[in-house]
This record gives C-alpha cells, sequence and structure tokens, in this order.
C-alpha cells in the first residue's frame, strides 16, 4: 500500500494569466501526481472559497501564496502519511481540517490541488490511467440496482462558439452561444464536426464585417452582433455551411449566466444588446421560449439568476419538457442546492465543477445525487483554465455523458478534448469505444422545420 510521502505547492498562471495552485504529491513508492486549479469569472455567490492573497503588490491582490502554503503547511502535516487510495478519507480529512462550510480557513483552491493531486498519484500507484482510477473509486459508491452506471464512457461535448457576458467584454448578453453535433457517432466525429463548424462560423463573422478575431477567454468568437439573436442566426448559418443540418444533425445550447444579467433591488433581468431592461424572470422565460421555438436550442444553462428560485420553478414547468436546463450558478456542484432545486422542481441537468464545491469525493457524490434524482450531468471547465485535463478523466470515469470545455482553439481547452481522444483511442477507438451521444443530452427532438442542410453537403 502507497502512502502519501509528501506535498509540494507552487503559484503558476491560468489561461487569462491570473494566479492559480499546482500542487505536486508524491507517494512513498516513487508515485507522482500534479494538478492545477482552475478558476471562474462568472462564478455563483454559493461556491467554495477560492483563496486569494488580497496583497495589492502583487497580481492586484489575486496571488494564491496563502493557498500555497497551506498546503505544504497545515495540509500537508494533517495528510502525509495516509493510505494514497484511500481518496474518500484524504477529502474527508481535508474538509474537516477547513472546519468552515464554504471552504474559507484554507481556501477551496489548496484543498482540491490537493485532493486531485493525490488521485493522479494514486492512480499512478496502482498503474491505472487515471480514468479508469476514478472509475473505481466511482463504482465504489454505487448502490445494488446501479451497476448500469458503472461503465465509463466519453461524454457528449457542448462546444462554445460565440462568447458574450463576462467572457467577452459583454458585446452581448449570454455568456456562451454553444453547439452540441447531436447526430455524431463517436466523440472524434463529434470533435470534427465541431472544428468545421467554428471554421465555417469564423468565415461568416469575417463576411458581415463582425470582428471574427476578437475572441472570448474560453476561446469563442467574441464579435460585435448588436443582439443575441443574431449569434443564433450566425449559428445556424454556419452549422449549414459546414454541410450539417442544423437541428438534425448539430443543435445549439445557450448558458446565460443569468446571475450577472439579473438586478437583485428590482428581481428582474437586463438583456442590454437586445435593449430590454426591467425583465421579470416570466418575461424572460417568454423570450427564451419563443428562441426555443424558432432555433434548434435543446439545452440551457444559468437561465435565470442563483436564488431566483420561482422563477427556475416557472422555467422549468414551461420549458423543462422540451429543453435540458443546466444549473450553474445554482446548484455549484453541491449535494444540498441539488436537493434544494429537486424540492422546487428546478432544472433537469447539473454543471459539475470541482472547484465549486473543492474536493474530488463531495465532486462525485454530487454526481451521484444527479443521477439517483434524475437530473443529467455536464462536467465543465471554468473560464481560467490551464494543462490540467482532469475533467476529461472524471467525465468518462463516472460515465457523465456530456462535457463542457469552451470553445475548441486555445491549448488549455484542448488539453482536455485531446485528452479525451487518447481515451477513445483506449477504450478501442471511435467504433468500439463507449460514447454517450445525443441520448444523454436529448429531452426533445429540437425545432428543424425551417433549417437545411447547405451547399457543403456530401449528401
Ligand atoms: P466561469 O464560466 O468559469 O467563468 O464561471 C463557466 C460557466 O459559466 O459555465
Ligand atoms: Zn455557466
Amino acid at each position: 500500500m502507497a502512502r502519501l510521502a509528501q506535498l509540494l505547492a507552487r503559484e503558476v498562471l491560468d489561461s487569462r494569466g491570473r494566479p492559480t495552485v499546482e500542487v505536486d504529491a508524491y507517494g512513498d513508492d516513487g508515485s507522482f501526481g500534479r494538478a492545477i486549479v482552475p478558476s471562474g469569472a462568472s462564478t455563483g455567490r454559493h461556491e467554495a472559497l477560492e483563496l486569494r492573497d488580497r496583497d495589492a503588490s502583487r497580481f492586484e491582490g489575486l496571488g494564491v501564496r496563502r493557498a500555497v502554503g497551506h498546503v505544504t503547511g497545515a495540509i500537508a502535516e494533517a495528510v502525509c502519511g495516509r493510505d494514497l487510495a484511500d481518496q474518500a478519507g484524504l477529502d474527508a480529512a481535508l474538509v474537516a481540517l477547513d472546519g468552515t462550510p464554504n471552504k474559507s480557513r484554507l481556501g477551496a483552491n489548496a484543498l482540491l490541488g490537493v485532493s486531485l493531486a493525490v488521485a493522479h498519484a494514486a492512480a499512478e500507484a496502482a498503474g491505472l490511467p487515471l480514468y479508469q482510477h476514478l472509475n473505481l473509486l466511482w463504482r465504489a459508491r454505487l448502490e445494488p440496482g446501479e451497476e448500469a452506471w458503472a461503465q465509463p464512457s466519453l461524454p457528449m461535448p457542448m462546444v462554445n462558439m460565440i462568447s458574450g457576458g463576462l467572457h467577452a467584454g459583454s458585446q452581448i448578453d449570454v455568456q456562451d452561444f454553444l453547439i452540441i453535433p447531436i447526430a455524431a457517432r463517436s466523440y472524434s466525429e463529434a470533435l470534427e464536426w465541431t472544428a468545421r463548424v467554428h471554421r465555417a462560423l469564423g468565415r461568416i463573422l469575417a463576411r458581415y464585417g463582425e470582428e471574427a478575431h476578437l475572441v472570448g477567454d474560453e476561446g469563442g468568437y467574441g464579435p460585435r452582433l448588436g443582439s443575441n439573436a443574431r449569434a443564433l442566426d450566425r449559428l445556424v448559418e454556419a452549422i449549414a455551411a459546414a454541410g450539417l443540418t442544423p437541428g438534425h444533425e448539430v443543435a445549439l445550447a445557450l448558458d446565460l449566466a443569468a446571475t450577472h444579467l439579473y438586478d437583485p433591488a428590482t428581481a428582474t433581468y437586463r438583456l442590454a444588446a437586445d435593449q430590454a431592461s426591467g425583465l421579470p424572470a416570466a418575461a424572460l422565460i417568454d423570450r427564451l421560449e419563443a428562441w426555443v421555438e424558432r432555433y434548434p436550442i435543446v439545452s440551457i444553462e444559468d437561465a435565470l439568476a442563483e436564488d431566483d428560485w420561482d422563477g427556475w420553478t416557472r422555467l422549468t414547468s414551461r420549458l423543462g419538457d422540451r429543453v435540458q436546463l443546466i444549473g450553474d450558478d445554482l446548484f455549484v456542484t453541491q449535494t444540498a442546492r441539488l436537493l434544494r432545486g429537486l424540492e422546487h422542481r428546478a432544472a433537469n441537468a447539473v454543471l459539475i465543477k470541482f472547484n465549486q464545491v473543492g474536493t474530488l469525493s463531495e465532486t462525485l457524490a454530487t454526481v451521484r445525487l444527479a443521477r439517483r434524482l434524475g437530473y443529467r450531468t455536464i462536467v465543465s471547465a471554468r473560464s481560467g483554465e490551464t494543462e490540467d485535463s482532469t475533467i476529461a478523466d472524471l467525465a468518462v470515469a463516472t460515465g457523465a455523458g456530456q462535457i463542457k470545455i469552451g470553445s475548441i482553439v486555445r491549448s488549455e481547452r484542448l488539453a482536455k478534448y485531446n485528452r479525451l481522444l487518447r481515451i477513445e483511442e483506449q477504450l478501442g477507438g471511435p467504433e468500439a469505444a463507449p460514447f454517450a451521444g445525443w441520448p444523454a443530452v436529448k429531452i426533445a427532438a429540437p425545432a428543424t422545420n425551417s433549417f437545411r442542410r447547405g451547399p457543403g453537403s456530401a449528401n
């Protein structure tokens, strides 16, 4: 049995050039694991706390030396010597050592770095690829009758094409306009179609003079479009231009990150690009419904603000039998928030981000609870990312069904997409590797009536 011998940590930079925590874990058998913690911009109020130095003389106060110090100090002292394979025990010890409800004493960035680095070291100690090691941890907590959830599978990607909101200077309000290649038969085919649409979209934006060269934090185009619906028009056009049929082969998805469009003082929403303010939840839902009827939208994330439970209940009863409704800021990957969602009949899917909760075991618990409650799961990156690709392995290990990484450019995104290609190869290649596909997303067939396959069509 390998034991945790040493923890090292350092401040490194993420894809926005901001500091984040990297942790190295060494086993007493020579095994090694490394993890880098990601960081959000449109963060939810209920997320576990990301500890920053607040020392204005470095990185505008965003340094993480205190979190790094906690890893090599209090945390190392408490957890070195533990069995590397006992992830649940390690994570429980980390939570207890912090002792606060939102991990604000040691920092969720310190705790998560340790939790994930140890998982990597444990996989190496066991001689397993990470997704297989994580799959064993995942299976270990399944109950009789849940065996069908035990198999690893490649997730369907939802891929950012156009960025707005806090990720792209708020040119348009909706944070992410994404595509889902719903008719793709394998993960690698999904990726190829996505790349094709991305290139077609770049050409189309350039043709309209909409500054296709502006890029958001997640690599999506950040064009000047004038309205939110125009982004949907451009996407439909791009899918067709790529030789694919909107709604049949490739569908659309949105992330409104609506917490950031909400004014708590008036309890209303603002869509500045559409010259609409003072919208009560019901009026925003009407707009979304009109979009769903007009465009092949199959998934909407954070359509309403993180504490607008009444709005979420209304949204879910209006659209929940037609569209995947994902809670991100709403659930913050936490079981208590998800249970509250069930009570309110809010949403039908949950975004899964390690650093919203702070440890691997708690993340697995949220995925497990989501399954049991009938919520879909989408493993997600943050807008601030790094070369760390652990989320790819997590998505496969838990058969999460879907993954959201950002656009298909920029290496902090490609680190994950390419990791999934390697896993697909290990699982037998595109023909044989289990792929979650459209059934993992589908609530109902998208609106397709008015869309046609474009000129690049082969058949
Ligand atoms: P964030 O954005 O990482 O900035 O929170 C990602 C998302 O909202 O899904
Ligand atoms: Zn989101």
